[in-house]
């Protein structure tokens, strides 16, 4: 049996590993250990509740408006400690957060084989997004296998030097979990903490779903995004503005100073959903205005316009479709395309059209497949 160890620390690391981690638990042909940074806490802890998933070892690492530098140093001694008492087989990592990067790091000082997963993402540009684009290429370097969600990743994989054998192409883990997600809210409707009642309903009001968290758009970005909403929200009384705060007190200060004080009562700030409500918001809103990366992946499937409140962008295939549009920050420019959608209806529907260029939901089965050849351990038997 070969251990394989899988570390993460925020939101969105794990929700795109839970489809791996429940796939690794229930082959006989892996031990699996998760071990977490915790990098984030309570958004982390909610992605467990959604998908049933505990962790073995919890570094507990998160703490109050925690600097780069600091988390940085933590986690690379705290994750070498783990490495050096649980030495797996291989170790698993997600993305391009300060954990992901610092995992990769401790892997190779501990000469531990490292797969990353959602491999070979660029914008080319390392101040956007900031410091995420540092932490792919760094994490590249570092690592032994490539899990590259899209042929242009991998293309971009070869261009940073990457040997062909070592990726592999096999879309994105996050449709595998939207699909499990997807599947489960069928069966159960989730509730949708904070908001009023009936507006969760899929026959209450029109509804624009909002999230925000990219640290190039700290200060002046975030300020102009606020003042957008606020005007929408006054030029559109009959919709709905939902908008899950993310924790981060860089965000929470200036969303809470601009738009509670806008007076604007079809504005709903609410805390930080847990996965299977915000699935459901994505599935019953209208539009997305956001600058989250899985949130980018997920729409395209669900059908879902998203004005992308960012300037530059690692995920151009919903882009070049034509369903998912960089509006940047400029406050003129979000209210105009937004207002675009919600009243002229030819435009609406070029962009809502459901397609799945970051997966097929069946991501998860390729990796696995790939460790188990690198691995040398024997196919599954199909008795
Ligand atoms: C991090 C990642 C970013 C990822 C995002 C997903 C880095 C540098 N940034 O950004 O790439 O897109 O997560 O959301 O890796 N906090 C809480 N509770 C939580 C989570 C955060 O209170 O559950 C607060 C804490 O004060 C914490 C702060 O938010 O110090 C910042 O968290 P951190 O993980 O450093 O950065 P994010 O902005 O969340
Ligand atoms: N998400 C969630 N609750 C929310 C907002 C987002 O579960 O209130 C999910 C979303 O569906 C996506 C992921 O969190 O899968 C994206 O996380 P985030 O935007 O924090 O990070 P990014 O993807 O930008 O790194």
């Amino acid at each position: 049996m070969s251990k394989v160890s899988i570390i993460f620390g925020t939101r969105p690391e794990a929700i795109k590993l839970a489809p791996v981690i429940l796939a690794l638990r229930s082959d006989p042909r892996f031990s699996c250990q998760v071990c977490v940074t915790a990098q984030h806490r309570e958004m982390l802890d909610q992605v467990f509740d959604a998908f049933g998933i505990n962790p073995d070892v919890d570094l507990d690492l998160m703490e109050p408006d925690q600097t780069l530098a600091g988390l940085t140093a933590r986690a690379v001694e705290t994750v070498d400690r783990f490495l050096v008492r649980s030495k797996p087989d291989l170790l698993l990592i997600q993305g391009d957060t300060t954990t992901t990067f610092c995992s990769a790091l401790a892997g190779f000082y501990n000469h531990v084989p490292v797969g990353h997963v959602e491999a070979g993402l660029r914008t080319g540009n390392l101040d956007s997004p900031w410091p995420e684009e540092a932490n792919r290429v760094l994490a590249t370097r570092l690592t032994t296998l490539h899990f590259a969600p899209t042929e242009l990743n991998k293309q971009n994989l070869l261009k940073d030097r990457v040997a062909p054998e070592r990726i592999f192409v096999t879309g994105n883990t996050v449709i595998d979990a939207l699909f499990l997600a997807r599947d489960i809210i069928k069966e159960h409707p989730p509730a949708v903490p904070g908001l009023p009642e009936g507006l969760a309903a899929a026959n209450g009001a029109r509804l624009v779903l909002i999230t925000g968290h990219r640290r190039e758009n700290f200060g002046p970005g975030f300020e102009s995004i606020c003042k957008a909403i606020a005007e929408l929200a006054r030029r559109f009384p009959e919709i709905a503005f939902v908008y899950p705060v993310h924790l981060n007190p860089n965000v929470r200060k200036p969303v809470n100073q601009i738009l509670r004080s806008a007076g604007t009562s079809n504005v709903h700030l609410i805390d930080p959903l847990p996965y299977l409500p915000f699935v459901a918001m994505m599935n019953r809103c209208t539009v997305i205005l956001s600058d989250s990366g899985g949130v980018q992946e997920e729409a395209p499937s669900l059908g879902k316009p998203v004005l992308v409140m960012r300037d530059t962008t690692e995920r151009p295939e919903a882009v070049i479709a034509g369903t998912v549009k960089l509006v940047g920050t400029d406050e003129g420019k979000i209210v105009e395309e937004t207002s675009k959608l919600l009243t002229d209806k030819a435009v609406y529907d070029e962009m809502a059209r459901a397609h799945n260029p970051y997966g097929d939901g069946k991501a998860t089965g390729r990796i696995v497949t790939a460790c188990a050849e690198f691995l040398g351990v024997s196919p599954p038997s199909n008795k």
